[in-house]
C-alpha cells in the first residue's frame, strides 16, 4: 500500500489528523470510513422534501474558547452568528435551560433578584457536599434543591438512560450549570455559530488535498476489505478512531454506550416549535427532545409551508447500534483500562477521538486532542 498513514474515521478527529498530516507534514494519507459520508456524527445534509440543512445524527453548534482550535478551523470554514438558546416543556408549560434566573422566578412564581435566588436554592439543596453524594439524585438535590430537581432532570434523566436516578452513580452529573441572571444562551465559550454552508462542506474543505484519499464504505474491521486491520496493521502506521472494544474483538469486555433513536419528519408549516431544540422533562412523554433544523440558520431563506424536526428518543446501545455517549459505569471504566494497556501495546495503531478514547468529546475537543496528536506523530 503506497500510502504514510492510515486514518479510521472521517469525523472532526480523524479529518484534522489526516488534514495536518498531508498539509503540514507532507505525508500521503488514506482515510477511510465505513459509512457512505464523511463528517463523522456532525454530518449534514439539505433534507429533498424541504431544502432545509438536517444533523442527521442530532444537533450540532460549534463553540470553543480556545484560539488555536477556532483558527484552525477557520482555514476550512466561516461560522454565523447563531447562539444556541434550548426551551424546555414541563407540565405544559415552556422554560429557559439550563436553569437560570428566568427560570427559578418562573417556576416558584417570584420575581427574585441573583441575590436572593441563591439563597432559596442554598436553603432548598440543604447542607449536603454534592462532591460527597454517591447517586445521581443525591447529587443533584444538592446543587438544584428537591424542586427544581424534580421538575427539569430527574424524569428527563430517567428517560436519557431507561434508569432511575437514584440507582445512576453520581458520577454522571459532574455538575449541572445554574445561573442567577437572565443568560440564555446554552454555551459559553467566546466563539459560537454554525458553519454557513453546512458541516459537509467543512469537512470536504478539510480533506481536499491531493496527498490525502478517501475511501467510503470501508469497514476496518471487516478483513474481505482491502484497507483492513488484518491487510494493515504492523505495515502501515494507523490512527484508529472506531470503538475501542471492537477494535480488539471485545476481548476485555464490552465498553456500553447510549445510543440515540432520530424519528424525522416534515411538517406543513413554516414554523413547528420555534426555536432548533425543545426538550420535554417529564415523564408522560417518551422523547427526550425536538430537534427543528431549521432555526440553525435563521439567515437562510427556507420554505414558509414545510418543515423538518425529529423527535429524540434514549436508550441503551446494542453493538448493533451507533454509539453516541458513553456509560461510564464502574465495569465500564475497569474494562477501559485494561482495553488502554492493549491499545499501547498495539504496535503501530494510535487510538483517538471519541469512541476510540470512550469519552464524550465536543466538537473543538476532538480537534483540540487530534491536534495534538498529528505534532506528536
Ligand atoms: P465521530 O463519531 O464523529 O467519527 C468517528 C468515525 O469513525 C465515524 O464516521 C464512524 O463511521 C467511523 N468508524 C467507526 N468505526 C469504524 C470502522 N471500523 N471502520 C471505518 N470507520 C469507522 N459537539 C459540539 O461541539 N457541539 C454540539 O452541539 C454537539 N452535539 C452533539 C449531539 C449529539 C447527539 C452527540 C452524540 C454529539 C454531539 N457533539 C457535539 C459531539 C460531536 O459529535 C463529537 O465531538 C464529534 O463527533 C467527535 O468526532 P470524532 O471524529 O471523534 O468521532
Amino acid at each position: 500500500m503506497d500510502v504514510d498513514l492510515v486514518v479510521v474515521g472521517a469525523g472532526l478527529f480523524g479529518l484534522t489528523v489526516a488534514e495536518r498530516m498531508a498539509v503540514q507534514r507532507g505525508r500521503r494519507v488514506l482515510l477511510v470510513d465505513r459509512r457512505p459520508v464523511i463528517g463523522g456524527n456532525c454530518f449534514s445534509e439539505v433534507d429533498a422534501a424541504t431544502g432545509i440543512e438536517v444533523h442527521r445524527y442530532g444537533t450540532h453548534v460549534f463553540h470553543t474558547s480556545n484560539e488555536g482550535v477556532w483558527a484552525y478551523v477557520n482555514r476550512f470554514t466561516r461560522f454565523t452568528a447563531y447562539r444556541h438558546r434550548v426551551r424546555t416543556v414541563h407540565r405544559g408549560e415552556v422554560f429557559p435551560m439550563p436553569v437560570n434566573l428566568a427560570t427559578i422566578n418562573q417556576f416558584f412564581r417570584t420575581a427574585l433578584r441573583p441575590d436572593d435566588a441563591r439563597a432559596l436554592i442554598r436553603a432548598q439543596a440543604g447542607a449536603s457536599d454534592p462532591a460527597a453524594a454517591r447517586d445521581l439524585e443525591t447529587r443533584a438535590i444538592a446543587l438544584l434543591g428537591r424542586p427544581l430537581y424534580e421538575a427539569f432532570v430527574r424524569d428527563y434523566t430517567a428517560k436519557q438512560w431507561r434508569t432511575d436516578p437514584r440507582l445512576l452513580p453520581a458520577s454522571v452529573l459532574s455538575r449541572l450549570p445554574l445561573r442567577f441572571d437572565y443568560e440564555d444562551c446554552y454555551f459559553e465559550d467566546r466563539y459560537q455559530g454554525v458553519p454557513v454552508d453546512g458541516y459537509t462542506a467543512w469537512a470536504e474543505r478539510m480533506v481536499d488535498d491531493p496527498r490525502i484519499e478517501v475511501r467510503l464504505g470501508t469497514d476496518f474491521l471487516d478483513p474481505t476489505q482491502p484497507v483492513s486491520r488484518a491487510a494493515v496493521a504492523g505495515r502501515v502506521p494507523v490512527v484508529y478512531t472506531g470503538p475501542l472494544d471492537a477494535y480488539f474483538d471485545h476481548a476485555e469486555g464490552e465498553l456500553s454506550w447510549r445510543t440515540l433513536d432520530l424519528e424525522f419528519e416534515v411538517h406543513p408549516v413554516g414554523d413547528f416549535q420555534g426555536t432548533s431544540v425543545m426538550n420535554y422533562a417529564d415523564a408522560d412523554t417518551a422523547f427526550t427532545r425536538i430537534h427543528e433544523f431549521r432555526h440553525l440558520h435563521p439567515e437562510r431563506s427556507y420554505p414558509r409551508d414545510r418543515t423538518v424536526i425529529a423527535r429524540e428518543f434514549s436508550r441503551r446501545a446494542t453493538r448493533a447500534d451507533e454509539p453516541y455517549y458513553p456509560v461510564s459505569s464502574t465495569a465500564d471504566r475497569a474494562a477501559l483500562l485494561r482495553y488502554r494497556a492493549a491499545a499501547r501495546a498495539e504496535p503501530g495503531v494510535t487510538f483517538g477521538g471519541r469512541l476510540g478514547s470512550y469519552q464524550y468529546l465536543d466538537m473543538h475537543m476532538a480537534i483540540a486532542s487530534a491536534l495534538t496528536l498529528a505534532d506528536r506523530l
